[in-house]
């Protein structure tokens, strides 16, 4: 296939407005030109291209290891707060931060817990919660649908998974929302952490209780199968359980949110593919993978480099930082035909918006029921669907593709 895409200058931005709104179309030239690029402003490499990207997240030599480095050099000294350094600690406990053999080990008791059984029969609660959320909103009329249905339907999900009770939800509600910039806007902003180690902190106390207590009276719950998953006498230790417990409650929330919308939006920009989806014509498993290449809520994984190496033609130096952009890749020629054109019959969309390899999605299932649920149902439901005047608002952060609302009129 052909590369059409003017050569960009060079002193691109990655955060910049452009970029931020339409970073496929932004970054379309460095990945025809310079697919593996140092960017001097944020001293990272930026990798857009598809056979780079899936290149680097099977190679070894690019560590998933980003945490305890950063605690080493940033909050190791006598004035690091206590609290500031148990929320990285919980944090540096995520599988997806961890390396070989640890992270085998932890997906592997995880994999017992979190098994494709225990989400097929989730399908009735989530349709159910789907069809209460969408009672909830006028059948006219500017609705806002991230705070209305795409963001409390796996917020509620996750909760429920875990064992959470209902009377609990609004602490845990609250203190997830002091958690989340931590993990959506990276750990580059000391400014947040005072609130953060706070909800962190009341959510590694109000977990530590449910752990015991369904320790002591099991349940049909995540919290229940992760402290009963064992291989050959191993099991999570409680550090463990934290640190997985909040990876899940992080990992699948504002994700599968944006899932939701950004595919509601690319319908609502697609009318021809909407009709399809609201005639039933359309194999929602295909149509799934489509939403997720054409415009997925993961946009950058973030790699360190473990050593001084070649790749591609360039020099890596060991403890540099590496952003894979999964959007821009996603939307390469080279990979897909067409790939600015949303097609939900595209055959076998080897996408790389779940990431790829030993630390691809453990949530993907759950996150596909939910959005396969959600998606059909809210275009569906209002029949004159449209996107409210004013322009979208995108979300600010290199790790995410989401909206921080999107405004509809329903009818
Ligand atoms: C559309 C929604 C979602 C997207 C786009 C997404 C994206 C990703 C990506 C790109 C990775 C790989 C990260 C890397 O290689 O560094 C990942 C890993 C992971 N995700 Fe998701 N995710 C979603 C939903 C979920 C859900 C619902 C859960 C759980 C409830 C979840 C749990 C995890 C976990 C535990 C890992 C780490 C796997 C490992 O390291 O082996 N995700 N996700």
């Amino acid at each position: 296939m052909s590369v059409t895409q003017a050569a960009p200058p060079l002193d691109i931005d990655v955060m910049g407005p452009e970029a931020i709104s339409d970073p496929q179309g932004y970054l379309a030239g460095l990945r025809a030109h310079h697919p593996v690029f140092w960017d001097v402003r944020y001293r990272s490499w930026l990798i857009t291209s598809y056979r780079h990207v899936a290149a680097a997240l099977r190679d070894e030599r690019f560590s998933s290891d980003r945490i305890e480095p950063y605690i080493r050099k940033k909050l190791s000294g006598p004035d690091t707060d206590p609290l500031v350094r148990q929320a990285f600690d919980v944090l540096s406990g995520w599988m997806v931060f961890k390396e070989e053999p640890a992270h085998t080990r932890l997906r592997r008791l995880c994999n017992q817990a979190f098994t494709p059984q225990s989400i097929t029969k989730l399908r009735a609660r989530v349709e159910s919660l789907c069809t209460e959320l969408l009672n909830a909103v006028p059948t006219t009329g500017e609705f806002e649908l991230i705070e209305k249905v795409a963001a409390p339907l796996p917020s509620i999900v996750i909760a429920e998974m875990l064992g959470v009770p209902v009377s609990d939800r609004a602490d845990f509600e609250r203190w997830t929302a002091q958690v989340s910039p931590l993990v959506s806007t990276g750990l580059d902003d000391p400014t947040r952490y005072g609130s953060v180690a706070k909800g962190m902190d009341s959510l590694v106390k109000y977990f530590s209780g449910l752990i015991e207590r369904y320790r002591q009276e099991p349940a049909d719950n995540l919290i229940t199968a992760l402290v009963r998953a064992n291989e050959d006498n191993d099991a999570l230790s409680e550090a463990e359980l934290m640190a997985t417990c909040t990876l899940m409650l992080f990992g699948g929330h504002e994700t599968t949110a944006n899932f939701i919308a950004n595919g509601v939006l690319a319908l609502l920009r697609h009318p021809d593919q909407l009709a399809l989806v609201r005639e039933d014509k359309i194999d929602i498993k295909a149509a799934l993978e489509e939403f997720m290449r054409y415009d997925g809520p993961g946009k950058t994984v973030v790699r360190v480099a473990r050593e001084d190496f070649e790749f591609e033609g360039v020099s890596i130096k060991a403890g540099q930082r590496v952003f894979l952009i999964l959007s821009v890749a996603n939307r390469d020629p080279e990979a897909f035909e067409d790939p600015d054109k949303l097609r939900l019959d595209r055959p076998q969309t080897r996408h790389v918006g779940f990431g790829f390899g030993t630390h691809f999605c453990l949530g993907a299932p759950l996150a596909r029921l939910e959005a396969g649920v959600a998606i059909p149902r809210i275009v569906k439901r209002f029949p004159a669907l449209k996107l409210a005047p004013g322009p979208l608002k995108w979300l600010p952060f290199l790790g995410t593709r989401g909206m921080r609302e999107l405004r509809l009129i329903a009818g």
